[in-house]
């Protein structure tokens, strides 16, 4: 059965998204999970590398500097390399049923990860989708976790090579920005996109609104949390920057999907610009929090429903 618009499905998206009729939704906007996580939600791989959560004789015996890292990125294990190409077989288990219910002409965003991004962007090519930009998210704060070298020297009481490598970290800059994958699924053949446009109503984009959460209509966003907004997830994404780009390419009325909903943001950014939503959350928990949010909300017709589906 198809759920309602405006409503939120606790359950697998990935087998959800099946029931939704063909050419359903005007817009795909989703934060979709990185696979670079500790948590149970974001483990997408076979998650049999000795090192996981410093678990390796050699990780214990140094101590608890490494316990905070999810997923080794040495690329010494065959596991290590084994996660891109996993990466790629979960991205195309749900990339061919998004492009099914998006409307022909229309607008799929998501957010990944910059590490394993391009195994997104092939998957979805693969599906039939084209690949159109990416745009790059500021964020306000980005935590560095590179650990420095000479710390660990100095555990081991090595204090010339400590010397030696202070200044030197092991790891990666500090992430100060998140790419935004911005897909389309190809228009009829035999038509124009003008033609597409009148047809299904998306296609292009919004400049004009556009604008207005930025000075110029640059690939570059650096839209942050309102005071009080944050905390609710720990990926959780700004309500201000999925408006933006809800309004990049829809028109109100029009229904958004997020099958990887979270807390919800997509779905009140919809709501906020009376849009449409329909989002899908496996963790009851997060499912709640969104509901919640939306609630606190509700006014004239807008209703929200929460759907249980079990598997
Ligand atoms: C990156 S987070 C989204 C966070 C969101 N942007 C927010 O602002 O709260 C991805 C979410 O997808 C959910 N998820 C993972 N696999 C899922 C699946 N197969 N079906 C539905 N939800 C899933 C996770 O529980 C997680 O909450």
């Amino acid at each position: 059965m198809t759920p309602p618009k405006n409503s939120i499905v606790v359950g697998d998206s990935i087998r959800g998204i099946k029931t939704l009729p063909d050419d359903f939704v005007h817009m795909i906007l989703s934060d979709i999970p990185y696979g670079i996580g500790a948590d149970e939600w974001d483990v997408l791989h076979d998650n049999s590398n000795s090192a996981f959560l410093g678990s390796s004789p050699a990780q214990q015996k140094a101590g608890a500097v490494f316990k905070k890292r999810g997923k080794p990125i040495n690329g010494w294990s065959d596991a290590d390399r084994a996660i891109p190409r996993q990466y790629y077989e979960w991205c195309s288990r749900w990339a061919s049923e998004w492009l099914r219910v998006l409307k022909p002409g229309g607008t799929a965003i998501l957010f990944a990860g910059r590490r394993y991004m391009h195994r997104c962007i092939s998957a979805l090519e693969d599906a039939g989708f084209s690949y159109k930009d990416m745009l790059a998210w500021m964020r306000d704060r980005a935590p560095h976790r590179a650990q420095r070298l000479s710390v660990v020297y100095e555990r081991r009481g090595a204090l010339q090579a400590a010397a030696t490598w202070t200044g030197w970290r092991v790891g990666n800059l500090r992430p100060t920005f998140e790419p935004i994958l911005w897909f389309a699924k190809p228009y009829k053949i035999g038509t124009t996109i003008a033609d597409n446009v009148l047809a299904h109503g998306v296609g292009a984009f919004n400049e004009e609104a556009f604008v207005r959460y930025g000075r110029s209509p640059d690939n570059v966003l650096a839209c942050g949390f309102e005071p009080g907004e944050s905390g609710l997830h720990p990926t959780q994404k700004p309500v201000k920057l999925m408006q933006a780009l809800i309004e990049l390419a829809t028109l109100e009325g029009h229904l958004v999907l997020d099958p990887f909903c979270g807390s919800g943001s997509t779905l009140v950014a919809a709501r906020n610009l009376r849009r449409k939503y329909l989002g899908f959350e496996i963790n009851r928990e997060y499912a709640r929090v969104a509901e919640e949010r939306l609630v606190d909300r509700l006014c004239g017709d807008h209703e929200a429903r929460r759907i249980e589906r079990n598997g």
